[in-house]
């Protein structure tokens, strides 16, 4: 009897010793409970040491109990400890990661602000968003059609010199102005009407220091039962007022296919007057084109160059500055 008896006791030694080794190499959280599984847990080796204690005599069995509860205490006293010191190592490389030097000099990230054509469009919008008016797109490569046809401008118009346009080898062109949302919205939408509709525009123009072959408007369209040439004489003044203050302006007769009678518009700027923007009463056959009856429905239109504006209002000797992207230069507005 004293064989199996010595057997275990050597066997809970062994495990013992090989506990405490392993538990003393871990270097992680994870090998470490792996490790508490191997030698605590319920299948595991010191289970499979006890599982021979059926085999001892009864008066055996409390003293080899005594010193397995005691191997299982030491055992799961170093799992403890190990568990605690690996923690806190943990902790302490988390923080070296993290930490955060405040002395350290920041990171310079200048700030960004509009490009001049952009504040531009959006100073022009809000006037007009706040005069009841929605905004409104078209795309830059149009029919004929919208851009021409429909505006009142068939092939054999003479005004069609007015604006050389680029044309596709497909048929199409690049619009020439953004006149061609007025028909785009007038035929998916019925009266009354209010849109203003910003966009870039292409012309065959030769580029100098006042003409560019791509360049933005902003077109203005009113649609309703009773409107007169007042209505847009006030819209007109307001939208001057709220761009340039209180200029004196002056309506100039004048000719666009679409509009009748039509007028290009003059600000009063440092002693000059200049001209900033054409615009008219619908034509009856533009109206037509869309399918309003002439007859209920009258409009007003108008149409400016957005560079203009600009140039005009920050004083811009040359409109190339406006598309060289040269920070010298944004950085000014
Ligand atoms: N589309 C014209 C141009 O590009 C500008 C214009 C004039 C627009 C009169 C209008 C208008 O809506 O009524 O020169």
């Amino acid at each position: 009897m004293t064989t199996p008896l010595s057997d275990l006791e050597m066997q809970l030694v062994a495990l013992k010793q090989e506990a405490q080794q392993a538990i003393a190499t871990t270097t992680t959280l994870e090998d470490l409970e792996q490790l508490r599984i191997k030698y605590l847990g319920k299948k595991g080796s010191l289970s499979q040491v006890l599982g021979g204690m059926g085999r001892l005599d009864a008066s055996e069995r409390p003293r080899i109990g005594a010193s397995a509860n005691e191997v299982k205490e030491i055992i799961q006293a170093e799992l403890d400890q190990k568990k605690a010191t690996l923690q806190s190592a943990q902790i302490e490389a988390k923080l070296i990661s993290e930490a955060l030097d405040v002395t350290m000099p920041g990171v310079f990230y200048p700030q960004g602000r509009a490009h001049p054509l952009t504040s531009t469009i959006e100073r022009a919008l809000d006037v007009f968003v706040g005069l009841g008016y929605t905004v409104a797109e078209g795309p830059e490569m149009e029919t004929d059609y919208y851009n021409f046809e429909a505006l009142n401008t068939p092939a054999d118009h003479p005004a069609r010199d007015m604006q050389d346009t680029f044309y596709l080898s497909d048929g199409n062109l690049l619009r020439t102005h953004t006149s061609s949302v007025q028909i785009r919205y007038m035929e998916n939408n019925e009266p009354p009407i209010r849109v203003a509709a910003p966009g870039r525009v292409y012309r065959r123009d030769t580029v100098d220091a006042t003409h560019s072959a791509v360049f933005h408007q902003i077109e203005i369209l009113a649609v309703d039962e009773g409107l007169t040439f007042t209505d847009l004489r006030g819209t007109i003044k307001i939208f001057l007022e709220a761009m340039f203050g209180d200029l004196p302006i002056r309506f100039r007769p004048s000719f666009f296919p679409f509009t009748e009678p039509s007028a290009e518009v003059d600000v009063q700027w440092r002693g000059r007057w200049l001209e900033v923007l054409g615009c008219g009463m619908v034509d009856p056959n533009v109206l037509k084109s869309v399918g309003y009856d002439p007859e209920i429905y009258t409009g007003f239109a108008a149409g400016f160059g957005v560079e203009r504006f600009a140039m005009v209002l920050h004083q811009m000797d040359d409109i190339r500055r406006l598309y060289n992207s040269d920070l010298r230069f944004l950085r000014q507005f």
